[in-house]
């Protein structure tokens, strides 16, 4: 029997911008997507940890790009697109892994209303920010990919993390008509549940900590940042076409919904 013929996951010339690419999950989808051929925007608020993902990709044999871009200001997000298209000619896929965790460890009352925003406006806002920016440019090419990591904690609340399960739970809203809107268009927009991910920040916790996050897991393990890029690779790519406006699962068998 003959080998199979290699089937690559991404047509030549495939572009993308990953907002929050300069660490954790963001940073490997960035270096997964070009591994797999993908000419890739690394763009973070940190410019300088988007720029050395960047260039370690072309170090690599990779294409890559930095963007210095808070996804709060929609003039940034318009240059790292724009400098994309640009660069690429087309863009056809943007993944949004930037967030921040909030006010942690308070109960409502105790949170400040200005905290609460602050958590909306880096986690959630973005989803209405990200489709101004790059819907007319997917209208027009008839193609388009949109993927914003949300959290388990959206699906199903977690205590004491207010803005950042309010504002996960609205990206999941946010993605369930987006997806809907764009549907004949030839866009999907989808998002990530991820639960636990080991992230060098989670490494960095105490073991009682970890443990108390794995209790809810039945496979009792962290997810690993691989595994996390795999899905959103495999949400960004051309196969991926008949899905929109859903939330993808990654959370060791916790969410079955
Ligand atoms: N790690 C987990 O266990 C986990 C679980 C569920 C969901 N998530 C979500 O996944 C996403 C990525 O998390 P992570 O663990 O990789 O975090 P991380 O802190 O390692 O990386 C986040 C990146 O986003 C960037 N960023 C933060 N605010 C930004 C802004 N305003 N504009 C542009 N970039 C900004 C940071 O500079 C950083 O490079 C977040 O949305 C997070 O809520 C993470």
């Amino acid at each position: 029997m003959s080998a199979p013929i290699p089937v690559e996951q991404f047509p030549r010339d495939y572009a993308a911008v990953v907002i929050g690419g300069g660490a954790g999950i963001g940073e490997a989808t960035a270096r997964l997507l070009a591994a797999r051929g993908v000419d890739v925007t690394v763009a973070d608020r940190d410019g300088d940890a988007a720029e050395s993902v960047a260039a370690s990709i072309r170090d690599a044999g990779g294409v890559a790009a930095s963007a210095a871009c808070d996804v709060t200001d929609e003039a940034d997000v318009r240059a790292a697109f724009d400098g994309a298209v640009t660069r690429c000619g087309q863009v056809h896929a943007v993944v949004n892994s930037a967030g921040i965790q909030g006010p942690l460890g308070r109960p409502s009352h105790e949170v400040e209303t200005a905290d609460f925003e602050r958590t909306l406006a880096v986690n959630l806002t973005p989803g209405l920010t990200i489709a101004r920016v790059a819907v007319p440019h997917f209208l027009e090419q008839g193609y388009g990919r949109i993927l914003h990591v949300a959290s388990i904690a959206g699906k199903e609340g977690n205590p004491n993390m207010i803005g950042y399960s309010a504002s996960k739970a609205g990206l999941i809203g946010l993605v369930k008509a987006q997806g809907k809107e764009y549907s004949r268009a030839g866009i999907t927009v989808n998002a990530l549940a991820p639960a636990v991910i080991r992230t060098p920040f989670l490494d960095s916790q105490p073991p009682s900590v970890i443990d108390y996050m794995l209790e809810k897991i039945p496979m009792g393990r962290t997810g690993e940042l691989d595994e996390v890029a795999e899905m959103i690779a495999f949400v960004i790519s051309p196969a991926a076409g008949f899905t929109t406006g859903f939330t993808f699962d990654l959370s060791g068998g916790r969410a079955t919904y």
